[in-house]
C-alpha cells in the first residue's frame, strides 16, 4: 500500500454520466483485480473524505506512464467534483488496497455477473484471466444496467472472446428482467466451474444463494461505504455467514469473498 501523488493523465466522459480515469502512479505493477484505491482530489472545495474505486485497469508504461484506470459514474457531489478535475492536475492517491479475485487454473467454465458500476472491475478480471491462458469462448459475461447506458464496456468483453448475456431493467438493451435471471438459468443449463461477481447487493445475494443452491463456487466483491479503506473507521461491516459471531472489514477482509463466507 502507498500514498502517493498521483498526477491526472486523463479525465474522460465516456457516455452519460461515466467517466474514465486514468492516473499516473507507481507501485501497481502486481496490482490484481479486485484491488481498489482511495481517492481524494486536491484543492480547494474538495471533498476531505477519501472515496473508494475498483482498478479498472492497468496502464502499460509502452503505451502510456505507468499508472491505473478509474472508470466511475457520477452519483452525488463527490463524483461530481471529481468529474471536473484535469489533465495535470494531481490527487491524493492510497493503494493498492484489499484482497483480489483467486484465477482458477486453466480449463473451467467461467461466469462473470456485472451490475452497473460493479462492472469495471470485472474487465481487469477478464484481462487477467486471458493472460492466465483461460479459452475465454468458454467464459460467459452476464451484463446487466438499467438500461442501454448502463451497460458498460460490452465491446470490450466481446472484444477478449466472452460470451455476453444482456439485461436491462427498463429493456432497451437485451432481454428485461434482472441479471441473475439468465445466470440461474444458465447455471442449470452449463454447471459453470465458479461465479465471479460484482454489482448492487441485491444481486450479490441473489447469486450467492444461486451458488449455494447449486454447489458452485462463487467470489463476489462487495461494494460498501468506505471512509478510511485500511480497517480504521469499522463503517463498512459486512456479517460472517452461518453461525460465525462477528463481521467482515470489506476494506480489509475484502472486498472479494467465497460465497460461503458472508451473509448478505
Ligand atoms: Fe474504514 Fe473499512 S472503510 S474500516
Amino acid at each position: 500500500m502507498i500514498q502517493q501523488k498521483a498526477r491526472v493523465l486523463w479525465n474522460r466522459r465516456i457516455s452519460n454520466d461515466y467517466y474514465k480515469l486514468g492516473l499516473s502512479c507507481g507501485g501497481y505493477e502486481t496490482a490484481a483485480p479486485g484491488q481498489f484505491v482511495m481517492v481524494q482530489i486536491q484543492g480547494q472545495n474538495a471533498p476531505l473524505l477519501r472515496r473508494p474505486f475498483s482498478i479498472h485497469a492497468l496502464l502499460a508504461p509502452e503505451n502510456s506512464e505507468a499508472g491505473i484506470e478509474i472508470l466511475y459514474k457520477i452519483v452525488g457531489s463527490g463524483t461530481r467534483r471529481l468529474s471536473e478535475v484535469r489533465e495535470d492536475q494531481t490527487m491524493d492517491l492510497l493503494g493498492p488496497l484489499g484482497n483480489s479475485f483467486l484465477l482458477p487454473p486453466p480449463g473451467p467454465r467461467i461466469f462473470l455477473v456485472g451490475g452497473g458500476i460493479g462492472v469495471p472491475p470485472l474487465v481487469f478480471l477478464a484481462k487477467a484471466l486471458r493472460s492466465n491462458g483461460i479459452d475465454m469462448s468458454r467464459c460467459h459475461m452476464f451484463l446487466g444496467g438499467r438500461s442501454r447506458a448502463d451497460l458498460l464496456c460490452r465491446e470490450t468483453f466481446l472484444d477478449i472472446g466472452m460470451q455476453l448475456h444482456i439485461t436491462t431493467d427498463d429493456g432497451s438493451d437485451g432481454a428485461q428482467c434482472l441479471i441473475t435471471d439468465p445466470v440461474e438459468q444458465a447455471a442449470a443449463d452449463m454447471s459453470p466451474d465458479i461465479i465471479y461477481a460484482c454489482g448492487p447487493l441485491p444481486m450479490l445475494a441473489c447469486l450467492v444463494g444461486i451458488s449455494r443452491a447449486k454447489s458452485i463456487r462463487c467470489q463476489v466483491s462487495i461494494e460498501a461505504m468506505m471512509a478510511c479503506g485500511i480497517g480504521a473507521c469499522l463503517g463498512c461491516a459486512v456479517s460472517k455467514a452461518g453461525n460465525a459471531d462477528g463481521y467482515w472489514h470489506v476494506c480489509k477482509d475484502g472486498p472479494v469473498f467465497e460465497a460461503d463466507q458472508v451473509d448478505i
